[in-house]
């Protein structure tokens, strides 16, 4: 067909009629019924086109009675046999009919990216012919049969199942018959049951093994250790036990070694046969012991994630030999003593490198500072000390920096500093340079990429400074627990990309501006989807891979604000968070408030506010936490909607409101007494547990965005 295409591009000008003769020969060529596939083959195509509710555009080339090795998908070898199914990604809906098993010469069947439900016919499985079979992505159900091990050997070598919605065990006996099987991937399912021993009883060419996200328990079976050309494993995200069996460690063709996130234990000791090793990543377990020397000997390795587990010593200074490496992932373990025994110049590749949560101390490595495209560098919360090296602006790609506690002194320095990297997208620098003064120089610049920026409780002192409003495109901004004073700059709503903006616990005074009130990203619904470098963490399982997912907040809690709250707030409709409390606004809750229709948060606890609580508020439906305790209202707490969802505790220290949650029951004769209990919190010194999630209560505070949503317990 090919040839003919082209010679009628070359030719069809001067001789058109020759070339009509020979299309209307080659069409009746096609469609002789010697060169067409057999009536069974169509047949069974057809039956699987009859068990689709929705066939893509199939049918426009599906036809009974024309050559089924023209029709779209398929294709045939010379001798007009079916040899591949090619469906993928065409919107398919329905059921997998077992009669494609009829196609006696099918070899590649390739159904991924569709709809299709149902289950898996063993047919398929135990096709004669089929040695790839890939029914990914769709949403394929039910357990999956046995074939029992009398069954003759089967040509299968490529399955894949993954991410489907199949239950039950991975079968057993039947990787038995599959003596040519060289990669299985069922990931992202919901098999429970333990990893199949049989495998590579009978395989010795199984190269692949993927099972990651599902509930597979027990331990890692020792007979995986038979699988001697085994490059890839993967069994991250299961309920997986024990010890990686010593086998396991001997295959040395083994380049990709990925068990993250199950209950797994021991040491690292005998890794160093995994020459070929490229993958090691075993976070979220609770291996123990230190790095070994030997992990040098891994001259391959590329990426080394060990976060969250329970692993100690120092990082050994051989790692420097591991110079293909790119990334190294170390948080949330107990790690010790100087980096600097790591030549980290000697890894040119590095990008990414991860230290949070562990007892390192000295200084920061200044090898650290030649590795040219590193674009992210956590190290917070650890025992480093000292100033930001000048040398970290050698780092042009360097787009995420995490430097939370860590004893970081000089802001003015660091910010000099930190301007020439002009790609910094996320700088999170709280908890340093305690009682420092916030850098108040208008020549302060750079930063244009800036979209994250938390300096939270530093205890920095002076003002909001002005050098901020250059930064438009930040996203968040998080100053809480500082000591700065003065008024809300009334150029915030120039930060047209500021979405999340928490203020708490600082020493501002004036009226709620009204810059506020026209911040563009709180009146509208929209932020782009951009994604992180890094995660940001914000409780141990909770972490931000996209800003977009970060809620949209305003954190003016526990400043010295006074006046009413304006009741332009109602313009902020893409709020979902709202905290004032702890200041002295007076005036009543602007009837406004319940324009905010998305509003989960709503906090206006132990300010002078005064009046009735408007009955509209029951009309937020998703207000999760609500607060209007210690303030002046008075009347009746409206009943019949969501305030009705919140206990007394939401109400309290307001003498004059009554309600029948409340001790307080209106019409009752006890108004004057009651405040007895509820002494005024407001303007007395209040200590501050913050706590996070809005979704699932009341999270521990734990890493390096920590947005306070919410103030409780003033003790
Ligand atoms: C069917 O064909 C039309 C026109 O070619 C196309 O726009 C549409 O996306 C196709 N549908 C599917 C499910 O492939
Ligand atoms: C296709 O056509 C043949 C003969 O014309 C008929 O026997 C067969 O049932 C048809 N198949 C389907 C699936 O309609
Ligand atoms: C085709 O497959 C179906 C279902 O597997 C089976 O019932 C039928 O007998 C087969 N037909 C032929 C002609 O092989
Ligand atoms: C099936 O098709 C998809 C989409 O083209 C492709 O990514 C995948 O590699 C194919 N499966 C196999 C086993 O080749
Ligand atoms: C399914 O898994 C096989 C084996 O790992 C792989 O070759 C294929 O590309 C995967 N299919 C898709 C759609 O990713
Ligand atoms: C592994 O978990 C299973 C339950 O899934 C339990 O019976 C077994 O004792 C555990 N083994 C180890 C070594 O913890
Ligand atoms: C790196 O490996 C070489 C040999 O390959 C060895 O001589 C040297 O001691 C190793 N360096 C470190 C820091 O372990
Ligand atoms: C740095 O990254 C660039 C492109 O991303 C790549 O071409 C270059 O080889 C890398 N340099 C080193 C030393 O890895
Ligand atoms: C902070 O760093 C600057 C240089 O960047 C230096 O001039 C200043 O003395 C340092 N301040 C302190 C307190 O060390
Ligand atoms: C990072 O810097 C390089 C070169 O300076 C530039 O090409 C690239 O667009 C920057 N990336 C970002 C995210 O700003
Ligand atoms: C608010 O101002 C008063 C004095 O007017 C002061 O005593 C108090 O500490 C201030 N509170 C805060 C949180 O700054
Ligand atoms: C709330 O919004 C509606 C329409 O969106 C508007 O008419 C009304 O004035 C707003 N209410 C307040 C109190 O701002």
């Amino acid at each position: 067909m090919r040839a003919l295409h082209f010679s009628h591009m070359k030719y069809s000008n001067r001789f058109p009629t020759t070339f009509l003769s020979l299309a209307l020969v080659l069409i009746l060529f096609l469609a002789s019924p010697t060169s067409a596939c057999t009536e069974q083959e169509r047949n069974s195509l057809l039956q699987f086109l009859g068990g689709l509710s929705q066939g893509g555009n199939l049918t426009l080339t599906w036809k009974n009675g024309t050559d089924c090795c023209t029709w779209e998908g398929i294709t045939c070898s010379p001798d007009r046999t079916v040899t591949d199914v090619f469906l993928s990604s065409r919107s398919l809906q329905g059921f997998i009919s077992p009669f494609l098993g009829n196609l006696t010469g099918l070899l590649r069947l390739n159904l991924s990216y569709n709809l299709l439900s149902g289950g898996l016919p063993l047919e398929l499985v135990s096709s004669n012919s089929i040695i790839v079979l890939d029914v990914s992505f769709n949403q394929l159900n039910g357990n999956l049969q046995e074939l029992p091990s009398s069954t003759p050997a089967r040509p299968l070598k490529v399955l894949n199942i993954s991410s489907n919605l199949f239950s039950g065990q991975i079968p057993s006996t039947t990787w038995e018959v599959m003596k040519s099987l060289v990669a299985l991937n069922v990931s992202n399912n919901s098999f429970t049951g333990q990893v199949p021993t049989t495998l590579c009883v009978n395989a010795p060419s199984f190269t692949l093994l993927e099972l990651s996200y599902n509930q597979i328990s027990g331990s890692i079976p020792p007979e995986l250790g038979d699988c001697s050309n085994l490059k890839y494993l993967s069994a991250g995200h299961n309920n997986l036990n024990g010890t990686l069996p010593d086998g396991l460690l001997d295959i040395t063709s083994l380049e990709h070694l990925s068990f993250p996130n199950n209950q797994l234990q021991g040491s690292l000791s005998n890794i160093s046969k995994l020459k070929n090793l490229v993958t090691l990543n075993l976070g979220g377990n609770f291996f123990d012991g230190n790095i070994p020397d030997s992990i040098g000997e891994l001259k391959r390795l590329q990426e080394i994630s060990l976060d969250h587990n329970q692993m100690s010593g120092e990082i050994p200074s051989t790692l420097s030999n591991c110079t293909k490496i790119i990334t190294i992932n170390l948080n949330s373990n107990s790690f010790s003593g100087q980096l600097t025994k790591v030549n980290f110049s000697n890894l040119p590749n590095l990008k990414n490198i991860e230290l949070m949560g562990n007892k390192f101390s000295g200084a920061i490595p200044e090898s650290i500072y030649s590795c040219n495209n590193l674009t992210a560098l956590r190290l917070s919360f650890n025992s480093f000390h000292g100033q930001l090296s000048e040398k970290i602006s050698n780092l042009k790609f360097l787009s995420f920096l995490s430097l939370v506690d860590i004893s970081l002194t000089n802001i003015t320095s660091a910010f000099q500093i930190l301007r020439s990297c002009n790609n910094l997208t996320t700088l999170l620098i709280g908890l340093n340079f305690k009682h420092e003064i916030m850098p108040q120089d208008d020549r302060i610049d750079g930063f244009e990429n800036l979209q994250v920026l938390s300096m939270y409780e530093c205890s920095l002192l002076g003002r909001v400074p002005p050098w901020l409003s250059k930064l438009t495109n930040l996203e968040v901004l998080d100053l809480h627990s500082n000591k700065l004073i003065g008024l809300i700059p009334d150029w915030m709503n120039n930060l047209k990309s500021l979405f999340c903006l928490d203020i708490s616990n600082n020493s501002l005074t004036g009226e709620i501006s009204t810059a506020l009130m026209e911040m563009p990203m709180l009146k509208t619904d929209n932020v782009a989807p951009k994604i992180f470098e890094l995660p940001i963490y914000a409780a141990p399982a909770l972490q931000y891979r996209m800003p977009s997912a970060i809620p949209k907040l305003l954190n003016l809690a526990a400043n010295n604000f006074t006046g009413v709250i304006p009741a332009e707030i109602g313009q902020l409709k893409a709020l979902l968070s709202l905290n004032l409390s702890f200041n002295k606004l007076s005036g009543e809750i602007p009837e406004a408030i319940c324009n905010i229709t998305n509003l989960q948060v709503l906090d206006l606890s132990s300010n002078d506010i005064t009046g009735t609580i408007p009955a509209a508020l029951n009309d937020l439906h998703f207000l999760s936490r609500f607060n209007v305790s210690n303030n002046d209202l008075e009347g009746t707490i409206p009943t019949g909607g969501q305030l009705s969802t919140f206990t007394n505790s939401s109400f309290d220290g307001n003498p004059m409101l009554c309600g029948s949650i409340l001790n307080h029951h209106c019409n009752s004769a006890a108004a004057g007494s009651v405040s007895i209990f509820y002494e005024k919190l407001s303007g007395s010194k209040v200590i501050f547990t913050i706590s996070f999630s809005v979704f699932f209560g009341v999270g521990v505070l734990y890493d390096q965005l920590v947005l306070s949503w919410y103030f409780g317990q003033a003790k």
